[in-house]
């Protein structure tokens, strides 16, 4: 990794399991195990990548506050989890801040945001610029990089729909910050040819790939949460698809690449930079195993500190 992109992405990152400002989520936050992971992260300055925000609040699936609402999120046998979220969020106004009080307590945080093409390309398009420039001027010096979720929706036609609308999107953010580093995050859903397409029109990263809809990994079974599209699989149940399109994504681009997806172990970490991984991801990891995790990040991060 060059030396401005080390500055920036750790060997290891964390994704999503730091919560929306990069903090902690609640009730982890009163784990032990969780706390040593945030303290690791701290001293290694790992990157965090948060849980996306929106450009307004948004009610999703899963309230933290709403007990009847905790079943969109469950664990999968295998060290794996099965989510339907839904990006329940208080929106960027909200989120900016906090995440510029997590920079100012010494973490590295990335913040990461989910434009909503649902809302119509136009409006979506010009909701993520404000949100950019909120980002901007709220975390100032803080503000390096930015991760944009192309991947959430858990239903397949969803997440493939949303290529054009993404590409437009991208290039606007691009020609109105030509500074800023650019995460793209990736469903395996998308075809190849849109990770060259960000590629061609100067995207700094990809982050590869996000939970993998539960129709694809389990294809005969109908989901329990299909009433909320399905959800997304993450942790040790998705390793095997994640790792395939990983394998086949890295000679087709020359991008730098966040893979991620299934890891549950350092061997697992291990086998993606094998594959030329650049920085390797987890999420599931750090919620079910913390303690594991926090090991992950002081072994292959300590090293890389400037
Ligand atoms: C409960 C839960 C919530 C998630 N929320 C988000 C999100 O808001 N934005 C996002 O980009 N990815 C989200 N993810 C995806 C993770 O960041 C990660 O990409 C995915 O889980 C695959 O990695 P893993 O197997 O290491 O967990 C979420 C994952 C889980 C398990």
């Amino acid at each position: 990794m060059k030396q401005i992109t080390q500055k920036i992405i750790s060997p290891v990152v964390i994704s999503t399991a730091l919560g929306h400002d990069g903090l902690g989520i609640f009730p982890y936050t009163l784990l032990p195990g969780y706390r040593r992971l945030q303290a690791a992260i701290r001293e290694t300055g790992t990157a965090v990548l948060t849980k996306s925000a929106t450009r307004f609040k948004r009610r999703g699936n899963f309230v933290p506050l709403n007990p009847m609402t905790w079943g969109y999120i469950r664990r999968l046998p295998g060290m794996g989890m099965l989510n339907a979220y839904g990006l329940t969020n208080e929106g960027v106004d909200h989120c900016a801040p906090e995440i510029r009080a997590a920079c100012e307590a010494g973490f590295r945080i990335i913040p990461n945001l989910y434009p909503e093409f649902i809302k119509g390309t136009d409006i979506a398009i010009r909701e993520t610029l404000e949100a950019v420039e909120i980002y901007r001027r709220s975390l100032g010096p803080y503000f390096r990089a930015l991760e944009l979720n192309y991947s959430c929706p858990n239903s397949e036609e969803a997440i493939a729909k949303n290529v054009v609308q993404a590409l437009q999107c991208t290039r606007k953010i691009r020609s109105r910050y030509p500074d800023l580093f650019l995460i793209a995050k990736l469903s395996i859903c998308h075809p190849y040819e849109f990770a060259q397409e960000l590629e061609r029109i100067g995207v700094n990263a990809l982050h590869t790939v996000n939970t993998i809809p539960y129709s694809i990994v389990f294809p005969l079974q109908p989901s329990p949460l299909r009433e909320a599209g399905g959800g997304g699989v993450s942790g040790g149940p998705a390793c095997a698809l994640a790792y395939k399109f990983n394998q086949e994504l890295r000679p087709r681009v020359g991008l730098l690449l966040i893979m991620g997806c299934g890891v549950t172990s350092a061997d697992d970490v291990q086998r993606y930079f094998d594959l030329g991984a650049d920085a390797v991801s987890f999420c599931t990891l750090a919620l079910r195993k913390p303690r594991e995790a926090a090991r992950i990040v002081s072994r292959y991060n300590r090293r890389a500190q400037p």
